[in-house]
């Protein structure tokens, strides 16, 4: 098979990839190891910052978002006896919205389906060949057992945290940079309305606790617990007690209202780099290039922003021959990278409790701090909100 840009992984890097590419009259074929079904969905992310959305809605991926989206204005974030809420509308002009990663896979797989996107699913062996020359080439075993290979004029690994690409990039020529966190989340998906109009990022003694949400009738909360955790000792019960203790029921007359737990996980958290994003004709966009623990929210923010640069990168490399931006994404993916990276770093290490008692004081006058001056706040809000794609 031949075709002009070959994507490892159908996630959401890949498949707005795909996306922009085809408006620009770029075609391109997607391999991916699981089911669209099971793509699809997978419970991950909730909140789109600002400058997704806003690209979401001019690659035509809007209307839905637009229609069954929630737009929040900022946060509230809390410690015992106190909850404040950061408006990031006043701060900065920009809002975030709550529209789950499973309806962004969905918009994106029903555009890309209607325009005759070709997507192999359900592939194995997925293996990257000749990345140095001109016509580098993905093999690949189908659905149906046949061996396959797709030459392209550049190969995109999209592929997310386990898949092959970034191990394509030469030992001698790439740099990691890791932190593994020592504790993990356990996160619930339940069948209740939400308590909150807009997120609860909470610090407590016995350890972080979020309340997030997905519509006005499924509510998504998180715990902090130890990294070996096995989701098993964790009862429905117990889980919504310590959601009540963390949160603050009872506080200021605030009530957690619990109901049907649908969906239960542990989710480890780390944070990893790998560089440059581009090797030969190989990029890498998404989680494929790096990862950063959840509490930023920007996981998907991220993958969103890298093909946000790549789409227009390939077109002009593949549709007029100027490899100016093609060879400068890495350097500029990655400034914002780096810049999520310590923002999902900070926010993580402001409100996991760690056990030592000085680093808890250190974070309670962070949180005051943040929460009372307007510089603190404007810089959170900046953050979390989104800087611009490019920035
Ligand atoms: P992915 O969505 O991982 O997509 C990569 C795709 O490549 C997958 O479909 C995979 O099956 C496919 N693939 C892998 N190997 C191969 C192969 N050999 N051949 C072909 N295809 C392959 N972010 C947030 O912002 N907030 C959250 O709350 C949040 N929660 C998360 C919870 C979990 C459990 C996980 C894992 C991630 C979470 N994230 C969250 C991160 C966010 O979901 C990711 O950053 C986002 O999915 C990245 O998109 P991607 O397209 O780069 O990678
Ligand atoms: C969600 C996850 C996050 O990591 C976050 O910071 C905010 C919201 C969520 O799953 O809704």
């Amino acid at each position: 098979m031949r075709t002009r840009v070959a994507i490892i992984g159908a996630g959401p890097a890949g498949m707005l990839l795909a996306h922009l590419l085809a408006a620009e009259g770029i075609e391109s074929v997607v391999v991916e190891t699981r089911s669209e079904e099971y793509v699809a969905s997978r419970i991950r992310a909730g909140i789109l910052e600002h400058s997704t959305v806003d690209l979401l809605r001019a690659a035509g991926l809007g209307e839905r978002l637009d229609r069954e989206g929630h737009e929040h204005r900022g946060i509230y974030l809390q410690w015992p006896e106190e909850r404040h809420h950061l408006d990031f509308v006043d701060l900065t002009g920009r809002s975030v919205f709550v529209y789950g990663q499973t309806e962004v896979q969905k918009d994106l797989v029903a555009a890309r389906r209607a325009a005759g996107q070709s997507v192999h699913y359900e592939v194995a062996d997925t293996a990257l060949h000749d990345l140095e020359t001109d016509h580098p080439s993905v093999t690949f075993t189908d659905s149906t057992g046949r061996p396959r290979r797709l030459v392209a004029d550049v190969v995109v690994g999209c592929d997310g945290s386990f898949g092959p690409s970034r191990g394509a990039v030469p030992a001698s020529l790439r740099r990691t940079s890791e932190r593994v966190y020592p504790y993990s989340w356990l996160g619930i998906l339940a069948d209740v309305a939400p308590s909150t109009d807009e997120l609860i990022y909470a610090w407590h003694d016995d350890g972080f606790a979020m309340h997030s949400m997905r519509s006005a009738t499924v509510s998504r909360l998180y715990l902090q617990v130890p990294n070996d955790t096995d989701v098993a000792d964790w009862s429905d019960d117990r889980i919504w007690d310590a959601l009540a203790t963390r949160l603050g029921h009872g506080q200021d007359g605030w009530q957690l209202t619990p109901g049907p737990v649908t969906e239960k996980s542990v989710l480890p958290m780390r944070s990893f780099v790998q560089t440059p994003m581009r090797h030969g004709r190989l990029f890498l966009a998404g989680d494929a290039a790096h990862i950063v623990p959840p509490t930023g929210a920007k996981g998907l923010n991220l993958a969103v922003a890298d093909v946000g640069l790549l789409a227009p990168a390939l077109v002009d490399l593949l549709g007029r021959g100027d490899a100016r931006l093609a060879d400068a994404y890495s350097d500029t993916a990655l400034r914002r990278v780096w810049r999520c990276t310590h923002f999902s770093w900070w926010m993580t290490s402001m409100l996991h409790r760690s056990g030592d008692d000085f680093d808890a004081q250190l974070q309670l006058s962070q949180l005051r701090w943040v929460t009372s001056s307007e510089a603190g706040a404007t810089g959170l809000a900046e953050n979390y909100a989104g800087l611009p794609i490019g920035m």
